[in-house]
Parts: C-alpha cells; sequence; structure tokens
C-alpha cells in the first residue's frame, strides 16, 4: 500500500510535470511561429551573430571586383571611382576640410562616416570619397554646402521638412518672437500651449496631451503608461519598425543591454494576432506605420546593401485591413495599441495615420515636423491612459518629467506649424497627395525602365527607397554618384528619400533627370556588370564563406595592401 501510494503520488508529479512541460512547450512554439524568418525577426540570435562577424576589408586589387568580375569591368569601375573621386576632392574641398577638423572629435559623424557602405569598402570609399559634414543654408527645396554647391535635398531632415525649409525658418523666427517675452523660463508654461492642446487633441481624435523633448522620448513614455495601467510587462514591436534608440524597442544589434520584455513579433501576420489572443502579459503593441512600404524589413540602410535584395511595395488597403484586425484584438484583450507616428504623423495626411488608415489607436505618439523645425515629442492619448496617478493609491505614479519639456520657444513654433495646416496653401499640399506622388515615382520608373537601367524605387507617399532589380554587390556606390549630380541623401544612403511637400513639378523633374543620369553613370562604370552565376543567393552565400574565413585567419583582414592617396 505504503509503495502503490508512493507510486501513485510520484506518477501523478510526473503526469502534472509532463502537462506543464506540454503547455510551455506550445506557448513556446507558438512565439516561434510569431517571430518572423530573419535576424531582425531573432533579436538574442542577431546580437550573437553580429558579435561574431570579424572585421576584414577590401584592398584595391579586390575593391573592385569582389563579385569576380572580370578585369575589363574591373578597369572600368576603377576609372569611374577615380573620376569620382578626383570631383570629390575638388568640388567639396572646403565642406571636407573643415569636416576633417572636426571628425575625430564627434562620435556621432565618425560613426555615421562609418556605416555609409558595407564594411567590406567602407575604408576604402571613405578614404576617397568623402562627404562634409557641414551644410551652409537651406532655399526652397535645395540646400548648398561650403563650397557653394547646391544640392537637391533628399534627406528631408530625417522627416523633419515636411513643408519645405523655408516654412520652418519663419515658425521658427515667429516662435522666437512670439514667446521673447518670457524667454527661457521652464515650468510654468507660455499661453500658446493652450490652443497647441487644443489642435493636436482636434487632429489626433484623443483627449490629452503631454510634451516631450524627442520622439524617443514619447514613444518611451507611451510604453510606460500602458504598462503602467494594464499592470503588464511586455511590449509589442513588429520585426524591422523603428521606434527610436531606447533599450526596450531597440532589442537586437546595437543595443548592449538585452531587452527582456519585449516581443519582436512578424508584422502583418495572423499568427502574430494569435499570440496577443492567448498572451497575459502583453501591455502594448507598438506599430510604426512606415513598415506598410516594407512589413519586418528594418530601415533600408546602404550599409546593409550587400547584395540586391532590398524589397519594398506598398499597399495601402492590405496595411490598413492588418490595422483594423490588429485594432480589433487589441480591443478584445485589453492591449493598448500606440500609432508611433513620429515620422509619417502629418506626411500622410492632415490627420495622421489614422485617418490615412482609418484606425483608431490608444496612444499616439508624434515627433519630427511637429516642433516646427525645434525638437519634439508628443503622445496625445486616452484620458484614462495618459493619467499618471491613482486616486485610490497617492503613492502609485508613473513618472515622467523633462527639463525641456513644453519649452516656450518649441511650443511658439508648434503652434505656428499647426496654425498653417489651416491654410488654404498647405491645404492644398494635402489634396491628391498620393495620386502626386505615385505619380512621380511611376514616372521615374519608367524611364529608369525603358533604359533597361537596373533601378526602381518603391514609395509611401512622399518617402521613398531606391531598389535594385539586378544582381550586384556595388549598389550602394549609387549614393555617390548622386551626390555627383547634385543629390543629397541622410547617411543612410538610397535605403530612403524623403520629399518635402513643397517640391514643385519642375523640382521633381529636375531630380528626376539627375536621378537617371546618375545610375546612367554607374551602369557606364560597370558596377552593375552581371553574369549568369552572380545572385542574391550566390552574393550572400560568398560574403558568408569570406566571413567564415576571417573569423578562423585573422590574418586575413587586410585583403592586400590599400589604394594609396
Ligand atoms: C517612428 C519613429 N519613432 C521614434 C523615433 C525617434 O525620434 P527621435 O529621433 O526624435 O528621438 C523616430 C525617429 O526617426 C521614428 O521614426
Amino acid at each position: 500500500m505504503e509503495i502503490g501510494g508512493t507510486a501513485l503520488a510520484f506518477y501523478g508529479l510526473g503526469a502534472t510535470a509532463l502537462a506543464t512541460s506540454l503547455v510551455v512547450l506550445k506557448r513556446r512554439l507558438q512565439l516561434s511561429k510569431a517571430k518572423y524568418a530573419s535576424l531582425d525577426g531573432h533579436a538574442r540570435i542577431a546580437r550573437r551573430i553580429a558579435s561574431l562577424v570579424p572585421f576584414y576589408e577590401y584592398d584595391e586589387s579586390r575593391f573592385f571586383c569582389s563579385d569576380k568580375a572580370p578585369a575589363e569591368i574591373a578597369a572600368r569601375r576603377r576609372e569611374g571611382f577615380v573620376r569620382l573621386a578626383t570631383l570629390y576632392a575638388t568640388r567639396f574641398r572646403e565642406t571636407n576640410r573643415r569636416t576633417a577638423e572636426v571628425i575625430g572629435a564627434i562620435s556621432d559623424l565618425q560613426f555615421t562616416e562609418a556605416y555609409r557602405v558595407p564594411f567590406q569598402y567602407s575604408r576604402f570609399v571613405l578614404q576617397h570619397l568623402k562627404i562634409g559634414a557641414f551644410i551652409q543654408s537651406s532655399e526652397g527645396v535645395m540646400v548648398a554646402d561650403l563650397d557653394g554647391n547646391r544640392f537637391y535635398d533628399l534627406t528631408g531632415s530625417y522627416g523633419v521638412n515636411l513643408l519645405g525649409y523655408d516654412c520652418y525658418k519663419r515658425t521658427m523666427e515667429h516662435a522666437l518672437a512670439r514667446v521673447r517675452e518670457l524667454g527661457p523660463v521652464l515650468g510654468p508654461y507660455h499661453t500658446v500651449i493652450a490652443d497647441n492642446v487644443k489642435r493636436l487633441t482636434a487632429i489626433s481624435g484623443l483627449d490629452e496631451v503631454s510634451f516631450h523633448m524627442s520622439g524617443t522620448e514619447a514613444v518611451m513614455q507611451a510604453v510606460r503608461l500602458a504598462r503602467y495601467h494594464t499592470r503588464r510587462s511586455h511590449l509589442v514591436r513588429f520585426c524591422g519598425a523603428y521606434h527610436g534608440w531606447w533599450g526596450d524597442v531597440q532589442p537586437g544589434v546595437g543595443n548592449p543591454v538585452p531587452a527582456r520584455e519585449t516581443y519582436t513579433l512578424k508584422d502583418v501576420s495572423d499568427d502574430s494576432l494569435r499570440l496577443l489572443r492567448t498572451r497575459c502579459n502583453i501591455a502594448c503593441v507598438l506599430v510604426n506605420p512606415l513598415q506598410a512600404l516594407h512589413p519586418n524589413g528594418a530601415a533600408p540602410a546602404d550599409s546593409s546593401l550587400v547584395d540586391s535584395g532590398r524589397r519594398a511595395q506598398f499597399d495601402k488597403a492590405a496595411y490598413a485591413d492588418w490595422l483594423k484586425r490588429l485594432r480589433a484584438v487589441c480591443t478584445e484583450r485589453n492591449i493598448v495599441l500606440i500609432f508611433d507616428e513620429v515620422f509619417v504623423g502629418f506626411r500622410l495626411a492632415l490627420g495622421g495615420a489614422q485617418e490615412y488608415f482609418g484606425v483608431r489607436a490608444d496612444l499616439v505618439t508624434y515627433g519630427k515636423t511637429v516642433g516646427g523645425g525645434f525638437p519634439i515629442g508628443v503622445i496625445c492619448g486616452r484620458k484614462d491612459l495618459m493619467k499618471r496617478f491613482r486616486d485610490d493609491r497617492p503613492a502609485d505614479i508613473c513618472f515622467a518629467r523633462g527639463t525641456f519639456n513644453s519649452h516656450p520657444v518649441v511650443m511658439g513654433a508648434m503652434n505656428e506649424f499647426l496654425q498653417l495646416l489651416d491654410t488654404p496653401e498647405v491645404r492644398g499640399l494635402y489634396r491628391n497627395i498620393d495620386e502626386r506622388w505615385n505619380s512621380r515615382a511611376e514616372q521615374l520608373n519608367a524611364r529608369l525602365r525603358d533604359e533597361s537601367l537596373p533601378v526602381q524605387v518603391a514609395n509611401m507617399s512622399s518617402i521613398w527607397t531606391v531598389c535594385y532589380t539586378r544582381p550586384s554587390r556595388y549598389n550602394w556606390m549609387l549614393q555617390y554618384y548622386l551626390r555627383a549630380e547634385g543629390l543629397a541623401l541622410s547617411w543612410i544612403g538610397t535605403g530612403r528619400l524623403i520629399f518635402s511637400l513643397n517640391y514643385s513639378d519642375s523640382d521633381f523633374a529636375a531630380v528626376a533627370d539627375r536621378f537617371v543620369a546618375a545610375v546612367r553613370a554607374m551602369e557606364r562604370d560597370g558596377w552593375w556588370w552581371s553574369n549568369p552565376s552572380l545572385t542574391n543567393r550566390s552574393i550572400k552565400y560568398d560574403i558568408l564563406k569570406e566571413i567564415i574565413a576571417y573569423r578562423f585567419s585573422p590574418r586575413h583582414k587586410h585583403l592586400g595592401p590599400m589604394l594609396r592617396n
């Protein structure tokens, strides 16, 4: 009896342990299924792999034929490269000289310079094709460097420049004039805030507003509020989406601390909805609507452009349908739905992504352009979610402050910007906005196709990205040809072109002419040489082989002597 009872207890325990393990396994499998099958979708693995990638680089003899192009093609590439290098050294002389004086002491600049192109090519390119850090002036849709060169601006100042630089010069000046009497007083508000709040609640359709100093901070606080009110730990972000540089929203490469309470799920996927339905620890879902252009893809920087695998295509109806389904699940599960409109807010429609896709969020973050030219982050949200204390638990608060929140000048410039949105001129810019930008993209694509050039653009309204149709290791060179034609790009290169809405048809025609000329020149110089054995897969495979070889034989880090200046 005694033994029988013990055995029974033992079996009982075993059965419970097995059942528990099966439940854990099922949950684990469900989570795995809801992850996107890429390194971006698997933050921990990505970090581990990134830490194993050794540095190595191509010297002059490999630089021009890392894809095993024949000698004649390598010579053409070299000729083109030397021509560009000569042009850069003379045309951008003063801008480069001033940049060289400061770069050693500005860590941000060292970082962006190092990551303009894939690391194997980076040092060689940096040595010969220098891009200055300084800009002297802006006017219309153009900027000018210290040498007096004028460029069509495709950087959009990270998205801040929505209405044209001259417009922000005015909002900044008017703001200074409006708040001059108050000056730098912080804590108490300038009365202009009242109108900002009225306008922002109307635009967002939400009850309350809080002001912050950057988009990153606004997202940070939105997530903190969601955790505070739901009493749950985890945030969900979708694979590839950028939400600023705060650790919890950047769980993968680039953040030294693992984000343990973040789920990175597949975008536009029923598997993710299934997970949201079954987990009880999810406080909020963060959506960056820009991902509609490249769901599950990270910000398309040229530094990762090792082949022609970059893909982008915007399907508004499909993405709107996804957001509706996501909205329904969040409502059903009391999960806070946060739209991070720091980038796309005010760019897609006057009412932002909520209006554009016809879906309402619980919290919305804005930033960039809404500061009227100054640094800003904003949250608009439902009253119950924005509250930072509990009436029944006075010591249980959700703390968020910031010295420069609600700075008078920023609030003044914001007011100027928000008022502009009501003017007939600005309202006119939003009329048929998608038709205008889609047709511009299509015209450019048609020209590129007509000349059988291996480049196409994809766009989400005025946000564009460049895609490449022929397998190549050298697509990132296009950013240097574009610059030589007078087109200014941000440090992530052809991954993102951002147009301001004041581009006229003739401005755009000039950009298109220069764009086609740059692509033509690069084709002529042989960078897009291809043969049937060169595929995106074969390129990736070759790079993997190189990485493994250099990992295990570090003495080969430099593939021969560097080109001497
Ligand atoms: C969607 C989104 N969220 C947050 C941020 C962070 O904003 P900031 O750079 O002002 O901190 C950005 C910046 O690009 C963004 O695009």
